[in-house]
């Protein structure tokens, strides 16, 4: 099963991602995580993504099509995966049906999660991430057992960099412009799919599996 995630920043693709990705045996492949594991390494290409995303601009598409494209030609993607953050733009989804297409194979289903703009940024504000495990929480709606603290593996959770409020509004601004059309590029190839991502981390994951269906 070869699955991308569609959604503005913050809408929950990283959190339905890990799920879905789960439940069907196949990996969750992030490429905002590929970045932040790059910039934590201290490589070359982690210093001028961090430039990007610390702004809530788009790392350009040279730097990021090739990197994506090269993990999914690793061992474990063979059985499909399931691609959270990129496509990001037209280039980008373009780039992936022709690699897709050389191989004589395609993308399942796009999965997009809806949620308003309004609701973007308190669920964002509200984020935290373990720096060494990555997992992600929020202080409201998925809290972790012990205030502050991951509950896999006992670090001190932080907020993302990027998640400061005039970068979540510049992060929403892109989204509408260079992503938000890949909702048309993949409705058009039939496989668009939707959930309502305002509800519960859970019942959107119901809904996701729901239409995953078919
Ligand atoms: P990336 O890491 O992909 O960030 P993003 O798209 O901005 O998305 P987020 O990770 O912020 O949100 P999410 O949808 O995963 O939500 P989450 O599940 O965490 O990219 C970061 C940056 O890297 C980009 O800005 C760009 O610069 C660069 N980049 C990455 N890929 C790129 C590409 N392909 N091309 C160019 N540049 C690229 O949920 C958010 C919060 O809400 C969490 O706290 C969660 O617990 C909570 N939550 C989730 N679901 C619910 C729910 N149903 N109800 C209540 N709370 C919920
Ligand atoms: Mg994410
Ligand atoms: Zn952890």
């Amino acid at each position: 099963m070869k699955i991308v995630m569609l959604g503005a920043p913050g809408a929950g693709k990283g959190t339905q991602a890990l799920r879905i990705a789960e439940q069907y045996g196949v990996p969750h492949i992030s490429s905002g995580d590929i970045f932040r594991k790059n910039l934590k390494e201290g490589t070359e290409l982690g210093l001028r993504a961090k430039a990007y995303m610390d702004e809530g601009l788009l790392v350009p598409d040279e730097l990021t099509t090739d990197l994506v494209i090269s993990r999914l030609r690793e061992e474990d993607c063979k059985d499909g995966y399931v691609l959270d953050g990129f496509p990001r733009t037209l280039p980008q989804a373009r780039a992936l049906s022709e690699k897709l297409k050389s191989e004589g194979a395609r993308i399942d289903f796009a999965l997009d999660i809806e949620v308003s703009d309004e609701e973007i940024v308190s669920r964002v504000s509200g984020r935290r991430i373990c720096p060494k495990c990555g997992a992600g929480f929020h202080t409201l709606y998925n809290k972790p057992r012990i205030d502050g603290i991951c509950d896999i593996c006992g670090a001190e959770l932080k907020m993302r960099d990027d998640d400061r409020p005039e970068t979540v509004l510049k992060r929403l601004e892109v989204y509408h412009a260079e992503t938000e059309p890949l909702i048309a590029y993949y409705k058009e190839e039939g496989i668009l799919r939707t959930v309502d991502g305002s509800q519960s981390i859970d019942k959107v994951f119901e809904d996701s599996l729901d239409v995953l269906q078919d």
